[in-house]
């Protein structure tokens, strides 16, 4: 398992907290890429044919492939250890966290350097948050149980590199690293003042870019408290200077007109519909004239074939990623062009997941990324 990097916020694992973690890695890695594999025969030598048999013809479409597959053992059996595997990763670093938690808020409180955090206290947590928890983790982003609480960071830095199976890297910032080199490849001398980074959860992805760019000013926004406290505590145990506060991206307290840029990693295909086009608005809103709205998000279409497409919606269904099958949908340059963006200045740039080498432009991979850019 890669070692993901300490820092004075992180919830180090003792012996067996390790052990148990390390096994959960494992075992995601043992059903990635040893038993999820054995749905394609699955498919083609029991599930089609026996599909062909009753209806004269085949699946013509994920739903179809869905009601067949979820009948048959072997994809049940992977589906249900699958899913096991996802709580697992939550279970097996909340006792870690909880156990550290009252040492966490004291160093968070007493943690001096630069950036900020600011609450809101009354901000209505939106019901796409609120409904369920988004990958199974209880309480999600947003969820205070002690006073100063912060265990949803913890929880998610250490939980989103096992879930990552390390794909993030050793310090979870593989995101910011992408979307950093692919910004800097299109835009080199761009004059970055002010940077807003929307639904920055621990700030993974900010915090590599104002490493990056030591001087720009850097805001970073989530809806989730405990988050932003963990965050912002994590940011100042690493050096960066990052301004967080608990806000909705889809009505921010920035004034007209007041970022060079404004960016965000993986949260569009956490919101709903009205909340895409919402926060489409409020980047055009905030953004300076010729300023640059970029979103990095998942895999954007639903793939070559109808077995590629239920392939590919497993989270959905399973992992209480509700909303991810509307953004392979939506069509967002019609939302930016809503939103007030020039049509001719909003594209769609798919980016390598490679991120280790940083001198690496953005290239060619198998697993590609999309990246929503537009203009003001
Ligand atoms: C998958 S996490 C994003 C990871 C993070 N951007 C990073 O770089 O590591 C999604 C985040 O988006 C936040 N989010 C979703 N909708 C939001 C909204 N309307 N306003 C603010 N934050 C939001 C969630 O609270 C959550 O922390």
């Amino acid at each position: 398992m890669l070692q993901q990097i300490m820092h004075e916020m992180f919830p180090t694992p003792n012996h067996d907290e390790e052990a148990r973690q390390e096994f959960v890695n494992d075992f995601r890695m043992h059903l990635a890429t040893k038993v999820c594999p054995g749905s394609v025969p699955a498919y083609f030598k029991r599930v089609m044919p026996a599909f062909v048999k009753e209806h004269g013809r085949e699946p013509k479409d994920r739903h179809e492939i869905r009601r067949a597959m979820t009948r048959d053992p072997f994809y049940q059996m992977w589906s249900a250890m699958q899913r096991s595997s996802q709580e697992m990763v939550w279970d097996s670093v909340i006792d870690s966290v909880e156990r550290q938690l009252p040492d966490l808020i004291a160093k968070a409180a007493v943690l001096n350097g630069k950036g900020s955090l600011t609450l809101d206290p009354e901000l209505e947590i939106p019901k796409y948050h609120t409904a369920f928890d988004i990958h199974l983790q209880p309480g999600a982003y947003h969820t205070d149980v002690v006073q100063n609480d912060l265990a949803a960071g913890a929880v998610y830095d250490r939980g989103s590199f096992i879930y990552a199976m390390g794909g993030l890297g050793e310090h979870n910032d593989g995101m910011g690293r992408i979307t950093r080199n692919f910004f800097r490849t299109r835009f080199p001398g761009r004059k970055l003042e002010r940077v807003l980074d929307l639904g920055c959860t621990i700030g993974g992805s900010v915090c590599f870019w104002s490493q990056q760019e030591p001087e720009t000013e850097f805001h970073a926004i989530d809806v989730g408290a405990p988050c932003l406290r963990y965050g912002h505590a994590r940011a100042r145990a690493i050096g960066a200077g990052i301004h967080f506060s608990q806000q909705n991206a889809e009505a921010l307290n920035f004034p007209d007109a007041s970022f060079d840029l404004v960016m965000s990693h993986i949260v569009l295909h956490e919101t709903s519909r009205t909340a895409l086009q919402n926060i489409f608005n409020e980047c055009y809103r905030v953004l300076k004239p010729g300023g640059v709205m970029l979103h990095l998000d998942l895999q954007q279409r639903w793939g070559q074939s109808p077995l590629d497409a239920f392939l590919g919606e497993w989270e959905i269904y399973n992992n209480n990623e509700h909303f991810y099958g509307q953004l392979k949908e939506i069509d967002c340059g019609e939302v930016a062009v809503n939103a007030g963006f020039d049509k001719a200045k909003f594209g769609i740039h798919h980016v390598s997941t490679t991120w280790q080498d940083d001198q690496t432009p953005y290239g060619e991979s198998s697993f590609q990324l999309p990246i929503y850019l537009a203009e003001k």
